[in-house]
């Protein structure tokens, strides 16, 4: 696959780690990073551009901690009618530039019934349901075509974020994400069937980021923001309007989850 060129103020500067920053997240970017650059998607030649409300669409790099961290700030979604090329093309020019560790974020809807909104839950697995899969149709002889996916989110680093939110009395919860197309959410019937599939939590994204980053042997951690309850287990009809208010509320916890997890990286 070809990539675009990036300028060479990007390359230059050596990312270490990629962070993506899921809806209503995105101001992680703007408070957390000593920001070196920042690279509107519409500048990258045949890049996409985030449709979605909150996804501001670009790429801003700096530092956290230390660590030489590019963020997307807004990412791409299978339902907003992108090929699965185009919206896993970040993580090919995250790992083209030397990019070791991905963050990927979201905003996801709580199935499992310990979970209440505001809560978070750090990735264990996955679960694909988007009927398709972002390798297909990749037949490049350096990439591997079947890739294991046995442990896409890293476990020792999970277990070292782990032990962090303890010793700093953080709940974090930690479960199995299942990834819709989107963009209706589920019905309730929807949602009792994902729950014996096993599923905590619901969302639209992150799965074919993890699933690309792996091929190239990027290590990945999940973060889901529990935004609401899903549908069926609350009795309140759901709106992209909740999503964003309880992403709002619980920015600082975020932002500390987040830039105490990088720090472990
Ligand atoms: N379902 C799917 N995606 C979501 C949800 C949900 O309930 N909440 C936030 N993203």
């Amino acid at each position: 696959m070809k990539l675009p060129e990036l300028p060479a103020e990007l390359t230059d500067f050596k990312p270490e780690v990629g962070l993506i920053l899921g809806s209503g997240l995105g101001f992680f970017a703007d408070d957390r990073i000593e920001v070196v650059g920042r690279l509107p998607y519409g500048e990258i030649e045949d890049f996409p551009v985030s449709t979605v409300p909150g996804h501001a669409g670009q790429f801003v790099y700096g530092h956290l901690d230390g660590k030489r961290v590019l963020c997307m700030q807004g990412r791409f979604h299978f339902y907003e009618g992108y090929t699965m090329a185009q919206l896993t093309l970040p993580i090919r020019l995250m790992a083209q530039l030397g990019v070791h560790t991905i963050f990927v974020t979201n905003a996801a809807g709580g199935i499992n019934r310990d979970y209440v909104p505001g809560d978070f839950m750090l990735l264990s697995d996955h679960i694909n349901f988007l009927g398709t899969n972002p390798l297909i149709g990749n037949q490049s002889n350096d990439d591997t075509r079947f890739p294991d996916m046995s442990e896409v989110y890293d476990g020792a680093l999970r277990a070292k974020i782990r032990e962090r939110a303890k010793t700093e009395g953080v709940d974090l919860k930690e479960g199995v994400y299942l990834a819709t197309t989107g963009p209706s959410f589920e019905t309730p019937a929807e949602i009792r069937a994902f729950a014996t599939f096993g599923a905590d939590a619901v969302g639209m994204s992150t799965v074919p980021e993890a699933i690309v980053a792996r091929q190239l042997g990027i290590r990945v951690i999940g973060i889901s923001c529990i935004t609401n309850a899903a549908a069926g287990i609350s009795k309140e009809p759901l709106s992209h309007e909740e999503v964003s208010e309880t992403a709002d509320r619980v920015r600082p916890q975020f932002a500390d989850l987040l830039a105490g997890a990088v720090a472990l990286a």
